[in-house]
């Protein structure tokens, strides 16, 4: 399994540069740093185990696997400036806009959006499939999405009752949308697609559970982000609001369920099944 998810990764940081050149200018050398520090590449990774329980070539589908990627690390970039989160480290190296300025990581954000979806117009696949793709994405990271999420987390001021839908669109629009991109290259039908989208929403909250905790108890080292910053930023953690042990058993009732809905599909690559379970229980 180790091995699968290591080959992988290689060709997804051997493609992610594509198009990105050190020598052109700051723009590229920010983003060639955004992409060469050390990330977990969940995103890509789920849509291309994916593919791949469907005994589909999932290495076809590279340039939709880094899009998910340069829209992850766009959102990342954004969510570290001053006017947002404000913080300095992240994926264990200084932020964009610590290493450069922040003007640069705006512009360097900006061009890794564009950039992912002129590399999902150039996919090798049926252009109706790449308009499905890219209505999919667009509604997982807008305004009902990411972007939308991002708002309201920045605007919290306390109260508990907004805590899920925050996770739900600032983190989980966004897995789902990663996971019915690959349904739609391999075709599932409506009904999966629905069950699958639920799957994407139980485990995409809990993900940012589980970055709540990491926050409140992870290793910094390991994480490579600086830690207990959620209580003085006056974030939606969910652990300071709902308690630990309410929390992590909400995990535990997530990843069941997620598992179940899984099964409905006939989703049972152990791969995708092993990332599922990596993606709540994990110390980075
Ligand atoms: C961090 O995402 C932001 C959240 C949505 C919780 P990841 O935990 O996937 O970050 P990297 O890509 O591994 O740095
Ligand atoms: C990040 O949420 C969500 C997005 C980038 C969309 P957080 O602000 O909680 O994540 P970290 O802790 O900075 O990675
Ligand atoms: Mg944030
Ligand atoms: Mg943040």
């Amino acid at each position: 399994m180790i091995e699968y998810f290591d080959n992988l990764t290689n060709k997804v940081n051997g493609s992610l540069l594509e198009g990105f050149d050190c020598e052109q200018g700051i723009l590229d050398r920010a983003i060639h740093y955004a992409l060469s520090v050390k990330g977990k590449r969940l995103r890509p990774l789920l849509f291309l185990s994916l593919i791949d329980a469907f005994d589909t070539d999932q290495l076809q589908f590279m340039d939709i696997a880094c899009a998910v990627e340069y829209i992850h690390t766009y959102s990342l970039i954004h969510d570290d400036l001053p006017a947002m989160d404000d913080d300095d480290y992240r994926r264990g190296m200084p932020t964009v806009h610590k290493k450069f300025n922040e003007a640069i990581a705006l512009l360097a954000g900006d061009t890794l959006l564009t950039a992912a979806f002129e590399r999902i117009s150039k996919a090798r696949i049926h252009p109706e499939k790449t308009v499905n793709i890219i209505r999919i994405l667009t509604e997982g990271i807008g305004k009902e999405g990411m972007a939308g999420g991002q708002a309201i987390d920045l605007e919290f001021k306390g109260n508990k009752d907004e805590i899920m839908t925050i996770h739900r669109k600032k983190t989980a629009e966004f897995i789902k949308a990663t996971l019915l991109s690959a349904a739609e290259i391999v075709g599932m039908d409506k009904k999966e697609k629905e069950l699958l989208a639920q799957a994407g929403l139980t485990i995409g909250t809990a993900f940012q559970m589980a970055d709540d905790l990491l926050d409140i108890e992870g290793d910094e080292k390991l994480v490579g982000k600086k830690l207990q910053k959620d209580e003085v930023n006056l974030s939606p953690n969910s652990i300071l609001y709902f308690g630990k042990d309410f929390v992590k058993e909400e995990i535990d009732k997530s990843f069941k369920k997620t598992l179940e809905l899984l099964k409905e599909v006939k989703i049972e690559h152990p791969p995708f099944l092993n990332l599922i379970g990596r993606m709540v229980y994990r110390r980075k």
